[in-house]
């Protein structure tokens, strides 16, 4: 899929078809590990994408793709890609002890502070409602055990506290928000 990538010089539209390849065209990702990127806050996007490009935030596949792209073309992609539909809860019958449990983990460590009641997200901070549930798990797991570099410090200071079973609650709850 990487090969896909277009030259330089290719349209923004060609750009941003190659990235949804992976990451869904409706703002909805289809593929494991990878996440949804509907309705993400521009700002949070562009960082995030200019922290893949100067690999301060290390994923090989998103590394390669921003690399040699200018602070310009990051804005357009990071525009482009906040405007999709925001990815739907996922739709199994939820487990209400583990809601239950994870609302009251949310309250605790003000998750719903940071990222909007409605888990939305705003400016630098992510959207997360109906992420994936196994990107939610991991992007956690490596705050926690600090192999994902963040923009601040917030996220590994609020999983100081959090031990793993409950990171599983806080994914699954998220994955499944309305
Ligand atoms: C081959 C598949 C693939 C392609 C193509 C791809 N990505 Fe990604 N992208 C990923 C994976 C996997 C991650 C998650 C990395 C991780 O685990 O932290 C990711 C993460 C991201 C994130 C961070 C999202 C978040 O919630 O923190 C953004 C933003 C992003 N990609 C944008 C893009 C853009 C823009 C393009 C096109 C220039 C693109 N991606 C192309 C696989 C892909
Ligand atoms: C003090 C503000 C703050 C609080 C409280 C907070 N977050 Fe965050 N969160 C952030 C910021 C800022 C980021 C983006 C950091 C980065 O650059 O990676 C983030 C990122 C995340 C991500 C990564 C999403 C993605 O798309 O990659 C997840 C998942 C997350 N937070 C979940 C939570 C949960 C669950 C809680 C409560 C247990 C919580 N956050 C509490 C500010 C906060």
């Amino acid at each position: 899929m990487v090969s896909a990538w277009p030259a330089s010089g290719d349209t923004l539209e060609a750009r941003v078809a190659a990235c949804l390849a992976c990451h869904g065209e409706k703002g909805q990702s289809a593929v494991p590990d990878v996440p949804s990127l509907g309705a993400q806050p521009a700002f949070y996007l562009l960082i995030q994408l200019f922290m893949f490009r100067e690999r301060m935030r290390v994923v090989e596949v998103m590394n390669r793709m921003t690399q040699g792209l200018s602070d310009d073309d990051l804005r357009s992609l990071a525009d482009t890609i906040a405007k999709l539909p925001s990815p739907p809860p996922a739709g199994d019958p939820a487990d209400p002890a583990r809601m239950e449990r994870a609302q009251a983990l949310i309250e605790q460590h003000r998750c719903n502070f940071c990222h909007n009641r409605d888990y939305s997200g705003e400016q630098s901070v992510p959207r997360l409602a109906g992420q994936r549930e196994d990107y939610l798990v991991r992007a956690l797991r490596e705050y926690k055990n600090n192999t994902r570099r963040a923009y601040d410090a917030s996220m590994a200071d609020v999983l100081y506290l959090i031990n793993d079973e409950q990171i599983l609650d806080l994914a699954y709850f998220l994955a499944r928000v309305r």
